[in-house]
């Protein structure tokens, strides 16, 4: 939802009607992980807070000397410390005697499963890190993973930590030209990859997206391949290797690599207003922290629960609370391959039956998904195994979270609506399960030792009641280290806006409580099922089209994945439109960006409203977007939405 915070939209009209709050149970109060008096012991100082936890949650080589340097916008976490990731994600849980543990109880969409105890990650890591070792890569070096959610990818993300490598993983959903851009950006030396994975039902490949981008990747040495489909792919002789054959041969032992706290864990790609993704740069420590503890405390985990986060780990979600957080804790996870509704719309709730899933992480696109299909599919299976439910990725609507809140946590577990984003690492504003009142909709207050404010355009706060920016006003455990490569832009993004203060990109409101409500991004940065999209990207690849002169995107509200991706497009001379035309353009960014990327509606215009400095005047075309109904394609606007474009085109004033 793209939301001017601070005009009311009728976003804001809604969030606020809804009055319902939902107090803890007692009993769960009672055996909670978390407690009321860790705000105000994170309050009184909030540095010795992450010290305190720093200690005694991390296993360290060498203990850190300073927990904090902050010059601002620069911040260096337990300086002076050393430790290994995949050593406290893995190892540290051997030794504890935990090796017969369920790590994860991994689903393939097909229907195959694997189990994965913590002693077979250790062996698996271990040989995958020597597999890179023996191609290669050491200490520094950047490893790029273009997989499908099978369990190689967290053994992966893992084998580069162990040798002190950085990864960066790249989401299966992108194209070719995406992983060569990330791969470039990057410089990194591998890349591992698989011949493909399942998606409804269809063997959905990756190798020749891989092959493809690889045609354009100077710093690639040498490709891992996993062979998860087994009905063989291209391999180009010297650089690309099978996993299976390559990793097997492996010896099971492979010590860790101290690193410094501040070492690279991964960069992770997101989009900016501008064309060119920013690699969101993340180090060790205080990233483990971060995303452990909050893992612990906002889920209230439990030794013997079983744990599902149901995002895809090429997301920012995917690495903190399936991979990093999970692990550091001993979790037992579930892992996903597939979709949600194949072969039927129950295939969640016949997992969460099937393992007693007693935690559930995903995002209100899927619950206004399994909304929309209607409660009878959760109806089916029994659900009381589920005590926590979490979103994340997107306001969630109060009719979602109630449908939620009723269908699948039986009117009883409570929901964490987690706000947090790629840059911030960590969940930073969510209730507290057995702590705190919620409110459907609203993603209540700051985690401990987290600092947010609402400010007006001057950075001024505002009074309870009133809209604004939402902003950040100190320093957290797991937060960005900059841009990859771009310390200006960094300062520039995030830091600039309002001096002193990190500044989000979202609109939020403050009620008269002091809950806190999100209202999605105040930039041209779409919001579709939970991934931020920027308007910039998905233009550029419109007129990289040879038919097209100019595109202008704008995101719609959409019922299931919160916003759609309408398109304006002007056709060069000559070009006549067509639905065919209209498809192929649609299929075009597909191909360019990803199918996550593909405009839900397309509509030829013969002109864009422009401000005099020659700014689009989105707000209009929002309005035009919002206000019609509209087929899947549009090839020809209509005489009147043409006359709304004319009419304002020129003649309309700066926004
Ligand atoms: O606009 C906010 C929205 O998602 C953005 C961050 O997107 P990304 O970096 O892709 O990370 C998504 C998963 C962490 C935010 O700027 N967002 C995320 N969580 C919420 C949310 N909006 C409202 N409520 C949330 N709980």
């Amino acid at each position: 939802m793209s939301v001017d915070p601070v005009q009311s939209r009728p976003e804001i009209e809604n969030l606020m009607l809804e009055s319902r709050t939902f107090p803890p149970d007692p009993a769960f109060t009672a055996q909670a992980n978390a407690t009321a008096d860790l705000y105000e012991e994170a309050e009184r100082d909030y540095v010795a807070f992450w010290e305190k936890l720093g200690r005694e949650r991390i296993t360290w080589y060498t203990p850190f000397r300073t927990t904090l340097e902050w010059n601002l916008p620069f911040a260096k976490w337990f300086v002076g410390g050393e430790l290994n990731v995949t050593y406290n994600c893995v190892d540290r849980h051997v030794e504890r005697g935990l090796g017969d543990k369920v790590a994860y109880h991994w689903i393939g969409e097909p229907g195959d499963t694997r189990t994965i105890t913590y002693a077979d990650l250790q062996r698996e890591v271990s040989k995958a890190a020597n597999a890179l070792k023996e191609l290669g890569v050491r200490k520094g070096d950047v490893v790029a993973i273009y997989l499908p959610m099978i369990p190689e990818l967290p053994i992966a993300m893992l084998a580069c930590a162990r040798l002190g490598a950085a990864h960066t993983v790249v989401f299966g959903g992108f194209s070719a030209e995406a992983l060569a851009g990330r791969i470039n950006d990057a410089r990194a030396r591998v890349l591992i990859t698989a011949d493909g994975g399942w998606r409804r039902g269809k063997k959905v490949g990756l190798k020749h997206h891989a092959d493809e981008a690889l045609t354009d990747t100077p710093s690639i040495e040498h490709v891992l391949v996993v062979n998860r489909l087994r009905d063989g792919c291209h391999m180009v002789e010297g650089r690309d290797h099978w996993w299976g054959e390559t990793v097997n041969r492996q010896s099971e032992h492979c010590p860790p690599v101290p690193v410094e706290s501040e070492q690279l864990l991964y960069l992770l790609y997101t989009s900016g207003t501008t064309a060119k993704p920013k690699g969101i740069v993340h180090t060790s420590a205080g990233y483990l922290l971060g995303t452990s503890y909050t893992h612990e405390m906002i889920f209230d985990v439990k030794p013997n629960d079983v744990y599902w986060c149901a995002a895809d780990i090429g997301w920012v979600t995917g690495h903190s609370y399936i991979v990093y957080g999970p692990l550091a804790n001993a979790t037992t996870g579930v892992m996903y391959e597939g979709a949600p509704d194949t072969p039927d719309w129950d295939r969640w709730w016949q997992i969460v039956e099937d393992y007693r899933v007693s935690i559930l992480y995903c995002a209100p696109t899927a619950i206004r998904a399994f909304m929309k299909q209607g409660e009878s599919y959760p109806a089916k299976h029994d659900l009381s195994s589920l005590r926590v439910l979490g979103t994340v990725g997107e306001p969630i609507n109060p009719e979602a979270w109630l449908w939620y809140h009723t269908y699948i946590g039986g009117g009883k577990a409570p929901i964490v609506d987690t706000w947090w984003q790629t840059e911030t690492g960590m969940i930073l504003i969510t209730p507290l399960p057995g702590v705190t009142t919620t409110k459907p909709g609203s993603a209540t207050f700051p985690f401990p030792g987290i600092a947010a404010d609402v400010v007006d355009a001057e950075g001024r706060s505002v009074p309870r009641g009133g809209g604004g920016y939402l902003v950040l006003t100190r320093p957290w455990p797991a937060m960005l280290r900059g841009i990859h490569g771009d310390p200006e832009r960094y300062r520039q993004t995030y830091w600039s806006r309002f001096p002193g203060m990190y500044f989000a990109g979202d609109g939020a409101k403050r009620d008269e409580d002091g809950y806190l409500w999100l209202l999605g991004r105040v930039d041209d940065v779409m919001n579709v099922a939970g991934h931020r999209i920027s308007t910039i990207e998905v233009e550029s690849a419109l007129v990289d089209h040879r038919s097209v002169a100019e595109a202008a995107v704008v995101g719609k509200s959409d019922e299931v994945t919160g916003q759609a991706i309408f398109a304006f497009v002007i056709l060069k001379a000559g070009q006549e439109p067509s639905d065919a035309l209209a498809l192929q353009l649609r299929e075009h960014v597909a191909y360019v960006i990803g199918p996550i990327a593909r405009p839900k509606y397309l509509m030829f215009v013969p002109d864009l409203p422009k401000t005099r400095s020659g700014k689009i005047m989105r707000r209009l075309l929002r309005d035009i977007a919002e206000g019609r109904t509209l087929g899947d394609t549009t090839t020809l606007a209509d005489a009147a939405v043409v006359d709304v474009i004319r009419e304002h085109s020129g003649a309309a004033e700066e926004e």
